[in-house]
Formats: structure tokens, sequence, C-alpha cells
């Protein structure tokens, strides 16, 4: 369990399928995901096994459902890197978030991305944190950098059923541990400077 200012962070369990169902519901959260379309309750009760087997693959990774005032807004990801170009799954995990439509624009997915980067780098020993999404898709690309990750590398794969955009391709951010380090550094002096005046 993770805790932000405003989020309760829960390892995903059977409970929140009911709230995965609603998300992949909403053809705009889907845009850029899947076959960009809403998913049925069917598909999603598929995936939810997937999600909760990625928590069983390396400890410490895996899903968390997100809860403001106790009302789920979406769910996040921390997991373990699956294709090899994405290279060693020692030290390493990808970032990501979905959340319910009505929840955008809060702040709540950049709050808890920079509580996961936290819990990776702190808590787990991650040495590089990365994160994948469609070169198209501007509000994860605005998440990606608010939380301090950079832009790595544009690339192209192959897909079955190509979404619009992704003739543009994909695109990978990332922060390393010792960037992160770099970047708490700099915000210290200024509570210092806060805290003299
Ligand atoms: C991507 C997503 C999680 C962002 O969630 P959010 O809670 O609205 O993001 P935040 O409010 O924390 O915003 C983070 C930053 O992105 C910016 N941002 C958010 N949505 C944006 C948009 N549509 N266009 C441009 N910038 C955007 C915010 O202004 C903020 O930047 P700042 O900190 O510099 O002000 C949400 O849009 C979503 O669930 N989308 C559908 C699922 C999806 O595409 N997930 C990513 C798959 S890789």
């Amino acid at each position: 369990m993770l805790q932000t200012s405003r989020i309760r962070l829960v390892p995903l369990s059977d409970e929140h399928l009911k709230h995965e169902i609603e998300l992949d519901s909403d053809p705009e959260v889907m845009r850029y995901l899947g076959n960009g379309c809403a998913r049925t309750r069917e598909e999603v009760e598929v995936l939810h096994r997937g999600r909760l087997a990625t928590g069983s693959r390396v400890p410490g990774l895996g899903f968390w459902a997100g809860f403001v005032g106790g009302e789920f807004v979406g769910w996040w990801i921390l997991q373990p890197p699956e294709r090899a170009d994405q290279g060693p799954v020692e030290g390493q995990a990808e970032l990501g978030y979905r959340l319910l439509r009505r929840h955008w624009r809060k702040g709540l997915a950049s709050e808890a991305a920079r509580e996961l980067i936290r819990y990776g780098f702190e808590d787990l020993g991650l040495t590089r944190i990365f994160a994948e999404t469609m070169a198209v898709n501007a509000a994860s690309r605005a998440t990606m950098k608010a939380v301090g990750m950079h832009h790595v590398r544009t690339f192209h794969m192959q897909w079955e059923e190509p979404l619009a955009g992704s003739e543009l391709g994909e695109v990978e951010y990332a922060i390393t541990r010792r960037q992160w380090l770099a970047h708490r550094a700099t915000e210290a002096p200024g509570t210092d400077i806060r805290q003299r005046n």
C-alpha cells in the first residue's frame, strides 16, 4: 500500500475488476490503447488475470488501484520490461497509468507516478524507470515530462491493427536513479530558502 497527499494506492485485486471494466469501457480512455475501442467485460476479465500475474513476476512490481477519499480514480503500473529492446529486467521497470475521464487534469496521474518512482528507486533499489506511449498521446507524454522523465527515443513497431497516429511511432521516456536523486537535491535548497524567509 502506498499513499500520496491525495491518493491511496492499493495492490490490484479481484475486487477492483469492476473498476477496470468501467475504465476500459470508455472509448476516450482507450483512444491510444489496444485497438483504440472500448473493451467488453469479457475482454477485461482476461486482461485482469494477466494484470494480477504481473504482480507476481518480480517482487514489489505490479498494478495499483488508486483511490481518492474512497473513490476509485484509476490504476498505475510498475512492471518488468517485456521486450528485448527495452533492456534488462534486472534494475528496471516500466511506469504506466490509466485514469477515469472525469478525473483527468487534476494532477492525479503525475502525483501517484511520482510516488511510484520514489518507491521504485528508494524502496526497490531500481536503477532506471521508463515509460512508453504513442507519439501522438499528448497527455501521456506530458505526464512523463511532468514527473521528470526525458525523451529517450522514438521507434516504430509492427501492429496488426494500426491506430490513427501510429505512423508517427512510439516514444520512450525514462529517468535514472541518478537523475532522480539529482532532481531531489535541487528541490531541497528551495525548501531551505523558504524557511529562511
Ligand atoms: C494520460 C493520463 C493518465 C493523464 O492523467 P491526468 O491525471 O490528466 O494527468 P495530470 O493531471 O497528472 O497531468 C500531468 C501533466 O500532463 C499535462 N496534461 C494532462 N493531460 C494533457 C493533455 N490532454 N494535453 C496536454 N497536456 C496534458 C498536465 O497539464 C500536467 O502537466 P504540468 O504538470 O506541467 O502542468 C490520462 O489522460 C489518461 O488516463 N488517458 C487515457 C489512458 C492513457 O492514454 N494512458 C497512457 C497510456 S501510455
